[in-house]
């Protein structure tokens, strides 16, 4: 054959791959409304920057009438390419081929390019659209899909692992993306779940939805499974690439820095008169937020969950960081067990990558309760503890207005080796709220007096008085200082470029044992 030839037949070969399962496929999930495999990784990367791998990679299985039914590339299109330049290495199941249901064949395809991002320290993104294991296939699928989950932790920590879900994500296949570092999901085009409508109703009796029962909007919002329930497939798509804006390529490097417009010492006179006069009213922490961060550019995280705590990431000065606030204007922003683990994952994860954290404390305890205690909110309360304690960033805090508690003490405080620790003016921290102080400090002596409730008044402004302000904690160096609102920006800034080349290390050990 003449090299002309042969390159007739390797086009031909390469254009029937990319086609998948064959164009009626193609033309069924347009008429879904949904992208396919390489349409997603097409918008994903930058414009020709995509290298593909095994794309004549077929599967094995000669049983069920398998051996008519081989597609080039066998359902998962691998490869790498970059999004603003940077390297990503990428897989994208491809429905159009047997559901994008996952084979031996198809496990070693996303195998090779995770070993190759863990090598080379580049991310990687998972695009995901299965119909889970290759049934077909048996048991040589679910050793597939541990050999994933074997690399998911292995990665873990040491490059970014992202994954977005466009359709169906089902049984023990959910778990390569719960180890993931972040999941997107599709309002209303994925969903993900151990078993579907049908099984649930056979065990449990129960009647549901695909879409209450593992749909993208349930995710964003009850179980936290996902950190996006995105608009549309380009939407998820988009966050994807915002995400990874603020992210290193891997635990060795620093996130990337970028230009800022905005001047590192703006300041902000709104914030001098964002808190309300009753401070016990609320207010909108994602304000202070945006009014702080360069250009009010603030991606959120996991924002319908957990809404008492507020987690994403911002730049100040160009500089990335991981943000954690308390959120007022939601359950007073108290601290729960969503909310505990909601903050200690992101820590961690801003941990793993070398992004330093700035938290905005106004947080006026734990939360109280039965359905807290029984639901082990010691337990899951100790996680934010923990992921703050064991974290060697850069550590900002600004406490806004309360600090209270059990809750002072875990919000990134000098304690747990904030590095640089600063109060508004209106900060009150303390053990606790006036009222219960008091009652457990001068109870029995209002039984006494004339007038037990004009007592307890004048106790808890006497109490009030002298704790409710941040001058008790700066007196003990706890805060280093008491800062102007409307200065806080540039207060972060220069702390963050004074922590630049920070280091602190942790003592050597296998791991560590997080109560989980
Ligand atoms: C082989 C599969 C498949 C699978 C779908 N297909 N899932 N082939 N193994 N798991 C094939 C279908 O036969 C069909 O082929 C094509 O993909 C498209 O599927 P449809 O059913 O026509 O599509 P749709 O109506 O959109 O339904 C999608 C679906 C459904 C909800 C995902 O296909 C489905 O329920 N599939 C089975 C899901 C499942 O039980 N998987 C195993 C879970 S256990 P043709 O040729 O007709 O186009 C598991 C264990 C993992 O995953 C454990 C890891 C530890």
């Amino acid at each position: 054959m003449k090299l002309n030839d042969q390159l007739d037949h390797l086009r031909k070969l390469r254009a029937e791959a990319r086609l998948g399962g064959g164009q009626q496929r193609i033309d069924k999930q347009h008429e879904k409304g949904v992208m396919t495999a390489r349409e997603r990784i097409d918008l994903l990367l930058d414009k020709g920057s995509f290298e593909e791998f095994d794309m004549f990679k077929a599967h094995r299985c000669r049983e069920f009438g398998m051996e008519k039914q081989v597609f080039p590339g066998d359902g998962v299109v691998t490869g790498h390419g970059t999004i603003d330049g940077r390297i990503v290495y990428v897989f994208a199941q491809d429905f159009t081929v047997l559901g994008g249901s996952l084979s031996e064949t198809f496990s070693e395809k996303i195998c090779k390019v995770m070993d190759m991002a863990m090598k080379n320290g580049a991310p990687v993104i998972g695009l995901n659209d299965s119909g889970g294991a290759r049934i077909q296939e048996g048991i040589e699928s679910l050793a597939g899909y541990t050999e994933i989950f074997q690399r998911n932790v292995m990665a873990s920590g040491v490059v970014p692992q992202l994954s977005a879900i466009f359709g169906p994500c089902a049984g023990g296949a959910v778990y390569s993306p719960a180890l993931t570092d972040f999941i997107v999901m599709v309002q209303n085009q994925s969903y993900m779940f151990l078993t579907g409508p049908k099984v649930v109703k056979a065990v449990t009796h129960e009647d549901v939805t695909t879409e209450a029962l593992g749909g993208a909007a349930m995710h964003a919002s009850r179980s936290g499974v996902s950190d996006y329930a995105a608009t549309s497939g380009a939407d998820a798509i988009d966050y994807v690439k915002k995400l990874l804006s603020f992210l290193p390529q891997n635990n060795m490097e620093s996130p990337p820095a970028v230009p800022s417009e905005d001047p590192g010492n703006r300041p902000s006179i709104e914030l001098n008169s964002i808190l309300p006069e009753n401070t016990n009213a609320a207010y909108d922490m994602k304000e202070v937020i945006l009014q702080t961060v360069d250009n009010r550019d603030f991606l959120e995280v996991k924002a319908s969950f957990a809404p008492n705590l507020i987690v994403g990431f911002a730049r100040y000065n160009g500089m990335s960081v991981g943000i954690v606030a308390n959120q007022p204007a939601h359950l007073s922003g108290v601290l729960d067990i969503d909310s505990s683990v909601k903050g200690a994952r992101f820590v961690r994860f801003c941990d793993c990558f070398n992004i330093p954290v700035v938290t905005f404390v106004d947080v006026p305890g734990f939360m109280p309760g039965t359905a807290q205690e029984y639901g082990g909110v010691i337990r899951n309360g100790a996680k934010i503890l923990y992921a703050y304690a064991e974290a060697t960033i850069p550590k900002v805090t600004v406490i806004t207005r309360k600090a209270y508690g059990g809750a002072y003490c875990v919000m990134s405080s000098k304690h747990l080796r904030g590095d640089l620790n600063y109060a508004w003016p209106s900060a009150e921290i303390a053990v606790m709220g006036a009222k219960g102080a008091v009652g457990v400090l001068y109870g029995r002596e209002a039984k006494k007096a004339d007038n037990p409730a004009a007592y307890l008044v004048e106790k808890e402004k006497e109490y009030q008085d002298y704790v409710a302000n941040p001058y008790v904690a700066a007196q003990r160096g706890y805060i280093d200082d008491i800062i102007e609102p409307s200065l806080t920006r540039g207060r972060i800034v220069k702390a963050l470029e004074l922590l630049r080349n920070k280091r602190d290390t942790n003592p050597m050990k296998k791991h560590g044992n997080i109560p989980l």
